[in-house]
């Protein structure tokens, strides 16, 4: 079974489709670790209902983000965590983490890449005016939601569409696709 750790910051709807995902054998991983930057994320209630050991820290605590990492690496090593999610984490990945788990890093996305990286990206895609968005799984690198991509799904936008109409349709693809995705890596090998 591979280990993997989840990186998350907010609601983790994420976190807990793949947890779902790993519990009836469809994902075939264990989540040794929820990796989360902040203290009051309904992903930790999430996590401890499920049974998954939190990492939890507050990166102001901490001098830099290598100092942090260096922390949540040695934490990631204890746990076994072969390999990194990342599930709506608000942070970039810095070169500490980066040069520990060499493409061994995803992160799922609310657009289609490279449209509209970045903070908020359903509101950027209303504003833009688009009929197409999605979601993107992508390998991760330094840059900002820039690393290679390795799936994408399609979402329309229909009109009347709101934030909240427009996520909840694209949180719907999400929590099918990521899971999904990360079952063909860890077969095909990619991720191991
Ligand atoms: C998702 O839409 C993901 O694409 C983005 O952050 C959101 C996290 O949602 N990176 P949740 O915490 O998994 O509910």
């Amino acid at each position: 079974m591979k280990k993997i750790a989840v990186f998350a910051s907010g609601s983790g709807s994420n976190f807990q489709s793949i947890a779902y995902a790993a519990k009836s054998g469809e994902l075939k991983a264990e989540i040794v670790l929820l990796v989360c930057d902040n203290p009051k994320a309904l992903v930790l209630e999430r996590a401890e209902k499920l049974g998954i050991p939190a990492f939890v820290f507050s990166p102001r605590k901490y001098d830099s983000k290598e100092a942090f990492e260096t922390e949540i690496a040695a934490r990631l090593k204890e746990s076994g965590a072969e390999f990194l999610v990342l599930a709506g984490y608000m942070r970039l990945i810095g070169s500490t983490l980066l040069a520990a788990f060499p493409r061994k890093i995803v992160n799922i996305h609310p657009s289609l890449l490279p449209s509209f990286p970045g903070k908020d990206a359903v509101g950027q895609a209303l504003a833009a005016g688009v009929k197409v968005t999605g979601v993107t799984v992508h390998f991760v690198d330094e840059g900002m939601d820039t690393g290679p991509i390795i799936a994408q799904r399609s979402v329309e936008v229909k009109e009347g569409d709101t934030r909240e109409s427009l996520q909840a349709k694209i949180q719907d693809v999400e929590h099918q696709l990521f899971p999904s995705v990360l079952q063909k890596l860890l077969g095909e090998r990619i991720l191991t």
